[in-house]
């Protein structure tokens, strides 16, 4: 099946995280691609990439990013399909590629996660409840999901003193 979700990052070292968003797609049997693709390094690919995404029938991507995370920004000046924006931990703990994440300009949004592995999982699911507004299956696999997350929080046990 064609990838429904594409999800980029700006260089190899942002896989650790951003391989969290690819296990949630794996879990819920969404198809996927993952790229490296760089905002400064290879701005040319990403407009390519970008450019054609919704022709080939991908319904979000997902961005991660890290320092200047231009990346996420870029993206969304080349498509109107919802831009999940992941900042990458960096040289100031990802405070940095956060901000230049999540202040985008009036007029060209970029909805945006937390740092690192949680935004990029969140990014993940986030995009499953939006795919789950038009497949049936996969929303009672995500509310299965949420049932299961809550019973094991729920039987949690803490450690002895
Ligand atoms: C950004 O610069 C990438 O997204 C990465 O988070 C950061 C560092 O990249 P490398 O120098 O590790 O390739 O473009």
């Amino acid at each position: 099946m064609n990838a429904l979700v594409g999800i980029v990052m700006g260089s190899t070292s942002d896989w650790e995280a951003m391989k969290q968003a690819a296990r949630q797609f794996e879990n819920f049997g969404v198809p996927y691609e993952a790229k490296i693709m760089s905002a400064h390094r290879t701005p040319a690919l990403v407009e390519k990439y970008v450019s054609g995404a919704a022709g080939r029938g991908i319904k979000c991507i997902i961005a991660g990013a890290g320092g200047a995370a231009h990346l996420a920004g870029v993206c969304a000046s080349f498509t109107t399909l919802p831009v999940l924006g992941v900042p990458m931990s960096s040289k100031l703990d990802g405070l940095d590629s956060l901000l230049s994440t999540v202040q985008m300009p009036k007029g060209i949004p970029v909805a945006t996660f937390a740092i690192g592995e949680a935004g990029a999982a969140n990014a993940a699911l986030f995009a499953i409840a939006m795919l789950a507004l038009e497949d049936k299956a996969l929303a009672s696999k995500l509310t299965a999901f949420r049932k299961k997350q809550a019973e094991a929080v729920a039987k949690a046990v803490l450690p002895k003193l």
